[in-house]
């Protein structure tokens, strides 16, 4: 797994390029990974009887759930929830509610949460154990990233795609006030910006 820092001073031309302050990762390195993850996942479920179901949580893990999930070489079905976290600031609390539950019934089947970030990991252990208390056969969560330093609640990961520094990431799904979650590449949002 790779652990990344904000070292490139190269960011592409893009409107929102200027509220940059480095590329973490650029769309190759981005694309390579998240083609290796599904390829750690799809070998885990390779003669599993019935589909995996992903759960994408969104809105942040719903562009890494597309690529994510085309490139899996397994059959998949593709599973949507919305969970809010109320906290003060930019902090989640751990008091999550569930806003868009499941549209589908998990007893007995093998699934995979797909998750953009882990922060403090207070919503992912919330959604691990809401989820692991419907039955399925197996759960796992695969992470795009996880910012090691700010860990509060550890949830295991079947599988991660890099290790972030401490800083406010957008892009790839990630979002600040509903922007930049369209950018290719994942970036560090300038301080100035979200402050
Ligand atoms: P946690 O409960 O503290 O782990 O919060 C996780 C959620 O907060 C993630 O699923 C993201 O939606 C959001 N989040 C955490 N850090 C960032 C960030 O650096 N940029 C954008 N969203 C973030
Ligand atoms: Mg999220």
């Amino acid at each position: 797994m790779d652990t990344v820092t904000a070292d490139n001073p190269e960011i592409p031309d893009h409107p929102f390029g200027d509220d940059i302050s480095g590329i973490l990762i650029d769309e190759p390195t981005l694309q390579r990974r998240v083609r290796e993850l599904a390829d750690e996942v799809s070998d885990r479920h390779r003669d599993a009887p019935e589909d995996l179901v992903l759960v994408c949580v969104l809105k942040g893990a719903a562009v890494f759930m597309s690529d994510f999930s085309r490139a899996l070489s397994v059959p998949a079905q593709l599973e949507f929830m919305v969970v809010s976290s109320y906290g003060s600031g930019a902090e989640s609390s751990g008091t999550v509610t569930i806003v868009k539950d499941l549209a589908t019934d998990i007893a007995g089947r093998d699934v995979v949460i797909v998750e953009d970030i882990i922060d403090s990991g207070r919503t992912l252990s919330w959604l691990v154990k809401d989820l692991q208390g419907r039955g399925p056969k197996s759960l796992e969560v695969v992470a795009l990233l996880r910012k090691p330093d700010r860990v509060v609640v550890d949830v295991e990961c079947s599988a991660l795609g890099f290790e972030v520094p401490d800083e406010f990431i957008v892009g790839y799904g990630l979002d600040y006030a509903e922007r930049y979650r369209t950018l290719p590449w994942i970036g560090a949002l300038r301080p100035e910006v979200y402050s």
